[in-house]
């Protein structure tokens, strides 16, 4: 094995920051590694952070393995080989007001979907093109593995400023709902070949190969999905939320039964059974704060009062390893294949090529090679185009700061019923985000 990496996680306080450090350790063969740094600019949280991570070392055995927090961009960028990005600029608190904003005005409230995560959107990719630009200056030829959400967004808006960029993005959606399938009905979706396409949340499996079975098992998935509601895999257990929305996937498949969607699509196809069963007042923003993010408060506490016994308790899931994995595939040269957040580019031939889109594509160490697709039909194409114009827009109002076309843009939204409605979200949230937007004009 050749020289160590040095890596960076830019967000470092994040709730998923052990779960990635774990699977980096895991991988260690394959991913050999000289130093950790945490970077992010809440230092409490990073310093929280940096103590969860020792223990993680200590109890892994990689005590060897130098780990830094820090708030310095030159102290935290500078040589790195990896930059494992994950900010949510705003934090929990502006995701709650991304959720409950759109809420009062009959809309879906949701962090990535609808208006929520248009705002979400306009806040990301400021941070996101700071922690880019640190990494341009303090490591230009480090590869940016990139979580931070709105993936869309953030991919479009980063290749407009640095068109070479060496960025990967990525979603851990497709194999999160690949492996609760697999738990569900009885799969090893190790031996899967999913083909899907769509937008980041927005898209469709037209096949999963199954290499064992040596057939396409996705249509009697979804005839499974049709007659069974699925219950959550090993990883979400006890979540109530992530269980209603497997749920949905049955009603999915009983509307559109040719193709297996994307969960995310429950906002857009029935907006009015996800806001039945929402609380306006009580989102997921609220649960994410009194489950993962306490829980992660808590384990630093009792670790700065110097218990170490049993303290460390997660549930991953598929996150760190889905995100290592392309890694090193992207470090050896591997050419696995993903689903990877990209710019179409003739991968859905029938899709504007400079749409961002979400397909397979193998990785190896020049980068992502997507793959070639055939035409997508009108249903999901008129869906998706409508969706591209919208994002389009979005990012067009973020660099010309216009009022105009972020109107535009969250009229367009495919949650959005009227113009009137739109104008009113956008006007809350430009109050709400003053702090985080660039100013509309
Ligand atoms: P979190 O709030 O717990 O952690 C994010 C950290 O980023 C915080 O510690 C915060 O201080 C830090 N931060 C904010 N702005 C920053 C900036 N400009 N520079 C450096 N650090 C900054 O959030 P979380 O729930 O752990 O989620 C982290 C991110 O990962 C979010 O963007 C979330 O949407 C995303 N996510 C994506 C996927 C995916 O499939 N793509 C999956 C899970 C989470
Ligand atoms: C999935 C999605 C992510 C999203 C997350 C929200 O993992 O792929 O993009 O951020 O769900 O989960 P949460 O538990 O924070 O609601
Ligand atoms: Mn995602």
């Amino acid at each position: 094995m050749s020289k160590k990496n040095t890596i960076v996680i830019a967000g470092g306080g994040s709730t998923y920051t052990p779960g990635i450090i774990s699977a980096l350790l895991n991988h260690s063969e394959r991913f050999p590694m000289d130093e950790i740094r945490l970077y992010d600019i809440d230092e409490k949280r990073n310093d929280d952070m940096k103590l969860i991570i020792d223990l993680l070392l200590k109890e892994k055995g990689f005590v060897d393995i130098p780990l830094l927090a820090t708030k310095d961009p030159e102290e935290a960028f500078t040589g790195v080989d990896f930059v494992f990005s994950q900010i949510r600029v705003g934090g929990l608190e502006m995701r709650e007001k991304d959720e409950k904003i759109p809420l009062k005005y009959g809309l879906v409230g949701q962090e990535t979907c609808g208006l929520g995560g248009f705002a979400y959107g306009l806040r990301s990719i400021k941070g996101l093109l700071e922690v880019v630009g640190h990494v341009q200056e303090y490591a230009p030829e480090a590869w940016i593995l990139n979580y931070t959400n709105p993936e869309t967004l953030i991919s479009e808006a980063v290749r407009r400023v640095y068109p070479d960029i060496h960025m990967i993005n990525v979603c851990d959606m497709t194999i999160s709902i690949e492996e609760t399938i697999a738990e569900n009905f009885g799969y090893d979706r190790k031996n899967w070949i999913p083909t899907y396409y769509g937008l980041n949340h927005y898209g469709w499996y037209t096949e999963i190969y199954d290499k064992s079975l040596k057939r396409d098992v996705m249509p009697e998935i979804i005839e499974k999905l049709q007659e069974k509601e699925m219950g959550v895999a090993d990883f979400n257990e006890g979540d109530e939320s992530w269980a209603q929305t497997y749920k949905m996937m049955s009603t999915m498949v009983n509307y559109f039964p040719d193709n297996l969607p994307n969960n995310y699509l429950e906002y857009y196809w029935f907006p009015d059974m996800v806001l039945e069963k929402t609380d306006k007042n009580y989102t997921r923003a609220n649960q994410v704060m009194e489950g993962r993010e306490a829980n992660t408060r808590r384990m630093a506490e009792r670790i700065r009062n110097g218990e170490t016994e049993g303290v460390l308790n997660f549930n991953f899931g598929e996150h760190g390893n889905y995100i290592v994995d392309i890694a090193t595939s992207l470090l050896n040269d591997e050419h696995r294949r993903f689903m990877i957040i990209t710019p179409n580019n003739g991968a859905i031939p029938n899709v504007r090529p400079d749409a961002v889109v979400e397909v397979p594509a193998y990785i190896g160490a020049t980068g992502v090679e997507p793959v070639s697709l055939k035409p997508i039909n009108d249903f999901h194409r008129g869906m998706m185009e409508a969706q591209v114009a919208a994002e389009k827009l979005l990012v067009d109002a973020y660099f010309e700061q216009s009022y105009q076309k972020a109107l535009q843009a969250f009229t367009l939204n495919q949650t959005v019923p009227s113009a009137r409605v739109a104008k009113q979200v956008l006007d809350e949230m430009i109050v709400a985000n003053k702090e985080y937007w660039p100013e509309l004009n």
